[in-house]
Order: C-alpha cells, then structure tokens, then sequence
C-alpha cells in the first residue's frame, strides 16, 4: 500500500478514450497498492450533477464561455470541498476525469475566456488544489470526433465547429509545453487498441504504478 494519495487527471478532446482508459486505470492502480476514488466533472456530487446536466443541455445554446466558466467552477469547488480534499487525506489515490486544465482548454483557448482569470478562478474555487499528474490522451482529433459521433446525438460540447475542437487541443499543447513534468501528454494513433493505450498510460505513469 502506497504511503501517500495521488491526485491524478486525465484531459483530451472528445472521443480520446478518456472514460475506458480511466476504468483500467483505475484497475492498474489498485493493483499497484492504491485505494482509489474514482470521479469526474462537471459532476461527482449532488451539486455538481445538476450543473452538469444545465452544461450540457442542447437547449442551453445561448449559454456563453463566461457563464460556461463559471458553472463548471461552481461544480469544482464542490467536489474538490467535498470529495477530493477528504480522499486525499485519508490517503486515498483520486483519479479525476478532467480539472481545471479543461476549463484552460475548452473556454480559455476554445470560448476566447481570459486565462490569466481562468487560472485565478481555478486557485480560488478549488483553494489551489492542482493534480500531482495529469495524463492527455492526445488522439489525432478527427478520429476522436467521428468517435464521438458515432456515440449517438451530440450533446452541447460536441455540436461545437471543428475550429473550436482544434483550439481545445492547441490549449492542452500549450499546458503541456508549460508544465511539462505534471502535464503529460500521452501520444495515441487511431489504430492504437485500447490494450495499447493502457500500455501507454501504464508507461506514462510508471514513477506511480
Ligand atoms: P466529458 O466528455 O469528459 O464527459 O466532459 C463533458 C464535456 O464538458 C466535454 O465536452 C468537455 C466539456 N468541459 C468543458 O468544456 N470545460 C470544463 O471545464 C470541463 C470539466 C468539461
């Protein structure tokens, strides 16, 4: 059993994997010794999964970066308050589908949000709570988008130009050139099978596993 709890994140664009690399990781990790909690926003307490479902309403289209950024804030604070924090301290490892590096990508580079206040918002609502290792799985973004599609109706996030994904992705590029020991970029191809990927993230990680 691991002494101390890791905060671990994972980030991408649509339809990188994320959620079936999150499930084996979660698997890798407690084999390794890890007593694991796994969550994800926008979500992961009661608060947080109303804002989740107003975020991505289709009927919400009017809805602007600034109003996103804020909302998906509101929910981040409540899960680092009511769920991270208490993990982390009793030692727990926390896996986390995407933080506050989302919100850098998605409203700072994609929505046009500043993001010198984005990080600022991001300090505050969480009372400065950053991940240990963040993992990006970058996928060439056209395959994670027919991947995305191929899900069912897009929700909010998904109906977005082909533009908008592209400056998401240049957001993760440029964390990744800044912070480079805690950001760490998982390169993936499109005919990568998902044993693959988990090798890649194994390797990624294996300072933790
Ligand atoms: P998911 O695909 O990881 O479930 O995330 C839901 C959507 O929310 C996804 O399209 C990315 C978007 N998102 C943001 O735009 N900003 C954020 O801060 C977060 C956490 C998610």
């Amino acid at each position: 059993m691991s002494s101390k709890g890791f905060f671990i994140t994972l980030e991408g664009n649509e339809g990188c994997g994320k959620s079936t690399q999150l499930r084996l990781l979660r698997d890798d990790l407690r084999r390794a010794g890890h007593n694991v909690l796994v969550t994800r926003e926008p979500g992961g307490t009661r608060a947080g999964d109303a804002i989740r479902a107003v975020l991505l309403d289709r009927k919400q289209a009017r809805m602007n970066a600034t109003c996103e950024t804020l909302l998906y804030m509101a929910s981040r604070a409540q899960l680092a308050a009511e769920v991270i924090r208490p993990a982390l301290k009793a030692r727990r490892t926390v896996l986390c589908d995407r933080w506050v590096d989302a919100t850098y990508a998605y409203q700072g580079f994609g929505g046009g949000v500043d993001r010198a206040w984005i990080r600022r918002l991001g300090l505050e609502a969480t009372g400065g709570l950053e991940p240990d290792i963040t993992l990006w799985l970058d996928l060439p973004l056209e395959a994670g988008l027919r991947r995305a599609a191929g899900r069912g109706p897009k929700d909010r996030v998904e109906s977005k130009t082909l533009a908008y994904h592209r400056r998401v992705r240049r957001g993760y590029e440029d964390l990744a050139r800044r912070q480079p020991r805690r950001f760490r970029r998982v390169r993936l191809n499109a005919s990568d099978s998902i044993e693959a990927v988990r090798a890649k993230v194994r390797e990624a990680l294996s300072d933790v596993l």
